[in-house]
């Protein structure tokens, strides 16, 4: 995600206000951003899960394959009468798995800003697991998260935050983040993280700009949902995606790049474009178990086990909080 700056700071809390001026803010920089949290509208998400089923995008099916392995050993981290706090509802066949695996779990707390995710990940998980109290939480799980009142009192609270999402915040951004987590989790609780490993830079680069194009799709509808949402007039035959690993920063990078020179207007703003102009839109960032092992003692944690693919291309960790 992109680094703060003062354009994160407006006051305005109203939605639509705040991606106008989030899109004006990035795209008044040089070199120009836009926050990758806006990729994700319906036909975003949709596109994201199709990405998910690609052959070229390994992270899914591998962390899947990693759970179905060592779920046993993840849930005797977590012991019995657990707690479960997710960072995001979205990947309910693994937390499913989890649940499953796991010693008499009395509460689990889906954490999601998109009201709609969350309740329908609430009723399913409700209607899977009837002994556990499950309690949607409402919320931005990069705030600090506040946790609601548990009818049964869990003997220790893990979080989960699987599918790599730690990669899209910058390094700074993610030590932010464990610290908020582990606050939550208090001492003696622990997280859950999936999180992607460095690899060649050939099978990276595919998973994020795949044959099929769904990638492209997925990067190019964001300038669609600005033109739908901001009345705004971006050409999408004048841009392409494109996706390079920084091999310094140890991140895939998202742009959208601009196919001639050329003005676009966002409502009564012009924004101009050298042709070959990038805006970049994500960056993923990929550890080494070492090097994330050193990101989470910095928030608090201790990396307590490790699992990962016989190819070494993902990785998930069972930190306790010290
Ligand atoms: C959501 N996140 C973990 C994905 C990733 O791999 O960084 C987002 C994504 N962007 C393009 N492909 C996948």
């Amino acid at each position: 995600m992109r680094e703060a700056n003062a354009c994160t700071l407006s006051e305005n809390t109203d939605a639509s206000q705040q991606f106008l001026d989030d899109v004006i803010c990035g795209l008044s920089q040089s070199p120009k951003t836009l926050p990758c949290k806006y990729l994700y509208d319906q036909r975003g998400s949709h596109l994201f899960d199709a990405i998910c089923e690609l052959d070229e995008y390994y992270p899914t099916r591998t962390e899947l394959a990693i759970m179905r392995s060592a779920v046993h050993e993840m849930a005797d981290r977590f012991g019995t009468e657990a707690g479960i706090v997710e960072y995001g509802s979205g990947s309910s066949l693994k937390t499913e798995l989890l649940l499953e695996a796991l010693d008499s779990p009395v509460a689990y707390v889906p954490v999601d800003i998109s009201d709609q995710h969350l309740h329908a990940a609430a009723e399913r998980m409700s209607d899977l697991f009837p002994d556990v109290d499950v309690i949607p939480l409402h919320a931005d799980f990069t705030d600090h998260v506040k946790l609601p009142e548990f009818p049964q009192s869990p003997r220790r609270i893990s979080a989960y935050f699987p599918g790599s999402t730690i990669g899209n915040f910058t390094p700074d951004e993610a030590a932010g983040l464990l610290e908020r987590i582990a606050e939550t989790c208090h001492r003696g609780g622990g997280l859950l993280i999936g999180f992607d490993l460095q690899k060649d830079v050939g099978i990276l680069e595919a998973a994020y700009d795949d044959a099929e194009g769904v990638t492209a799709r997925f990067n190019l509808n964001l300038l669609e949902r600005i033109n739908r949402e901001l009345a705004a007039d971006f050409d999408l035959e004048r841009f392409r995606h494109r996706a390079i690993y920084n091999r310094d920063q140890h991140r895939v990078e998202m742009y959208l790049e601009s196919l001639a020179e050329q003005t676009v207007a966002i409502g009564e703003q012009e924004f101009t474009f050298e042709a070959g102009e990038t805006i970049c839109t994500e960056h993923s960032h990929k550890y080494t178990i070492d090097g994330f092992s050193e990101l989470a003692a910095s928030a608090g944690f201790r990396m307590a086990q490790h699992w990962t693919d016989p190819e070494q291309l993902f990785a998930v960790a069972y930190l306790d909080v010290v």
